[in-house]
């Protein structure tokens, strides 16, 4: 049984071996209120959803608490508070059924969804780069085995979800964001509009830069038309979101070509974003790589993530004492 609870997603799944059979995430609605996740709510709404959610997932795969070999969940990183419950619990239940309990990186569990076992999915081969964007990450990871990463490059300031929500949030679009935006992007023109580029060392990332010329075209762009946005929303959804895509897209290419490597992966909760699974197909074609899209079920949050990395760790025996405290920052 695997447990997520590193941000505003409450999930629970249970696996056996790289099968999942119940996997359930509650979400928090409470945040669209604030345009933004507060840790303090969060926290609070895991403890409401953490029982029925793991009573929901046992009965769906048909099992008794007893049939659990393994209790893992995510140490972090993560909000303090979010983790905290998600730990407390899973520690509470590995005790009380005395079995071993098992710490999951986020990030490699995000990485590690590649592995979940599902029909339609062709699985990379190692080793292979993952491009790793998510709400609170970018990262280019070289993942030489299944638990062995080398971070090549991340961002130095904000991640490519935040530039996401962030321009949905100037546009007027609920939290989060980010979706919204790629459907409406969908349906506009995405050369219309041109957005500021950044430069960082090595092969890392900067999104801060990007999100703040974002607000100053708009606020330009609303002192010559007051309808501006509301007359251009698609294309301007549709440029901005292309002009992430291939930013983020730029270094994972010079990687590949660097390294040469052959096989590239996208994971995280971006990685659910269309332009970009796009662009990874393009990709496959015009560079002759193998790629690789997660499912899409588990690009955002979920606890089958946390349950594929811990399988890997449980073959390992390597489990963590039940003095385990959760990380805000966990190195991959
Ligand atoms: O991995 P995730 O569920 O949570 C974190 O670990 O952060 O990622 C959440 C992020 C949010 O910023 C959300 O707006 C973004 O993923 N996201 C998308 C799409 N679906 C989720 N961004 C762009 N297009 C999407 N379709
Ligand atoms: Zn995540």
């Amino acid at each position: 049984m695997a447990i997520e609870s590193s941000c505003d997603d409450t999930s629970c799944a249970i696996l056996c071996d790289t099968r999942v059979l119940a996997n359930r995430t509650a979400g928090q609605e409470i945040h669209r209120l604030y345009g933004g996740v507060v840790p303090e709510l969060a926290s609070r709404d895991h403890q409401k959803n953490i029982v029925p959610v793991v009573h929901a997932v046992v009965s769906e795969a048909g099992l008794n608490l007893s049939d659990i070999d393994a209790v893992a969940v995510t140490r972090g990183p993560g909000l303090m508070g979010s983790l905290l419950v998600g730990l407390s619990f899973a520690k509470s239940l590995a005790l009380a059924l005395n079995r071993p309990l098992i710490e999951v990186n986020h990030m490699q569990g995000h990485v590690l969804a590649h592995f979940i076992d599902s029909p339609l999915q062709k699985k990379p081969e190692f080793p292979f780069l993952c491009l790793t964007v998510s709400g609170g990450h970018t990262q280019l990871v070289l993942v030489k085995d299944y638990l062995d990463f080398e971070l090549l490059g991340e961002t130095i300031d904000d991640a490519i979800g935040e530039a996401f929500d962030k321009a949905a949030k100037i546009l007027g679009l609920p939290y989060p964001g980010g979706p919204l935006l790629d459907q409406l992007g969908a349906k506009g023109n995405a050369k219309r509009f041109e957005f500021a580029k950044t430069k960082t060392e090595g092969y890392n990332y900067s999104f801060s830069g990007i999100k703040t010329s974002f607000l100053y075209f708009i606020q330009n762009a609303l002192q010559k038309d007051k309808d501006f946005v509301q007359n251009n929303l698609n294309d301007i959804c549709a440029s901005y979101q292309a002009h992430l895509v291939n930013v983020v897209l730029k270094n994972a290419i010079r990687v590949l070509k660097d390294k040469n490597l052959h096989q590239l992966a996208i994971a995280g909760g971006v990685s659910a974003n269309s332009e970009l699974r796009r662009r990874i197909g393009e990709l496959e074609r015009e560079m002759t790589i193998q790629t690789f899209l997660p499912e899409f079920q588990y690009c955002t949050d979920n606890a089958a993530m946390i349950g594929i990395a811990a399988y890997y760790k449980y073959l390992k025996a390597e489990f963590s004492g039940l003095g385990l405290a959760p990380l805000v920052k966990m190195p991959l």
